[in-house]
């Protein structure tokens, strides 16, 4: 906890996507650091499962609804942006993309309004050849909140591990689900994944070290590369599964996120985003973050025994 003698540092923050896998990750941090929260989220207050603390404060927001944001950045001194739109069903999965702007667009506008000094935005890692439809909207949202008058921060991660992941959720179904799994050419393109709390210590150090991080990209990611089949693999050992495996040249990505989807619950919008990320390499190509933060970089394997 913070001592007497630190109050001036502390700050209230508003954290959007409090319920989300990241926002659930990083509340108590922010909390036991001393900050008082500002969580929100669409469903009104009373119906979220987040633990009471004196410092926390649950309000209802939509960012595509304009009057939901009013009053919402009163008072804030820094804005976790964690917000994204996929989703949606067979059909509908490229409406995020809309989504995502309008949302960003209303967030810029509104904390600039409101004289927010900081918005720190978690992004996607940029491949180095063609994007996806979902690292595009990634940039798209970096750019539209850059445009805005608030300093910003983004730290851009690539698969984050831990438990509650939609990445994790994703590999808990398919290796449980399957004795054998077809392995098509994307899965041996090379990655480097970050463990979540890696991720929150990151989120942390944009606090902590405000004056180095303001108006940067920043990027977070293990030292060691590896494949998303070693990391299917690895999955299935601490879980105790096994699995075979059978080299096939290709497979329609939308009959896979439409099966995935039926056995792991997640929406075949978010499956399908981001099963067309894994077509490229997605290397960490800036570390300097970790020259401003002594963060910690947990190994793939020791994260992947945790999440397990
Ligand atoms: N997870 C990863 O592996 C990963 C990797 C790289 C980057 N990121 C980025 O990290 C951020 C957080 O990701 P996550 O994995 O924590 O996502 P998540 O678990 O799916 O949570 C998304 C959050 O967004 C909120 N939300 C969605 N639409 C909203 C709207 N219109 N208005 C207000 N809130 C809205 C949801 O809140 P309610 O449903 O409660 O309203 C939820 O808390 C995203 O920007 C994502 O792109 C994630």
């Amino acid at each position: 906890m913070i001592s007497n003698a630190d109050l001036s540092q502390i700050n209230q923050i508003l954290l959007t996507g409090a319920t989300g896998f990241i926002g659930r990750h990083l509340l108590p941090a922010l909390l036991d650091a001393g900050h008082r929260v500002r969580a929100t989220s669409r469903r009104p207050a009373h119906q979220l499962d987040l633990t009471p603390h004196d410092n926390l404060e649950c309000v209802q927001l939509d960012l595509l609804d304009g009057t939901s944001l009013d009053g919402t950045f009163d008072g804030i001194d820094t804005a976790f942006y964690l917000i994204h739109s996929m989703g949606g069903g067979v059909g509908r999965e490229k409406e995020f993309v809309e989504r995502d702007k309008r949302a960003a667009r209303n967030f810029a506008r509104r904390a600039a309004a409101a004289g927010v000094s900081q918005i720190v935005y978690l992004s996607g890692l940029k491949p180095p050849g063609r994007a996806s439809a979902h690292l595009e909207s990634r940039r798209e949202v970096e750019r539209i909140l850059l445009e805005g008058e608030v300093p910003l921060t983004v730290i851009r991660a690539g698969f984050i591990i831990g438990d509650g992941s939609a990445g994790c959720i994703m590999l808990d179904a398919l290796t449980r689900t399957m004795d054998t799994l077809m392995v098509v050419p994307e899965f041996h393109n090379h990655t480097q994944p970050v463990y979540v709390d890696d991720v929150v210590a990151a989120l942390m150090c944009c606090l902590s070290h405000r004056d180095q991080t303001l108006g940067q990209t920043f990027e977070v990611g293990s030292r060691e590369q590896v494949t998303y089949l070693e990391l299917i693999q690895m999955y299935a050992r601490f879980a105790g599964r096994r699995l075979e495996l059978i080299e096939v040249p290709w497979m329609p990505r939308s009959l896979g996120a439409v099966w995935l989807s039926a056995i792991s619950d997640l929406p075949y919008g978010l499956i399908q985003a981001l099963s067309e990320g894994l077509v490229t390499d997605l290397p960490v190509e800036d570390e300097r973050i970790y020259q401003i933060c002594d963060l910690p970089r947990t190994s793939p394997e020791e994260a992947m025994r945790l999440a397990v």
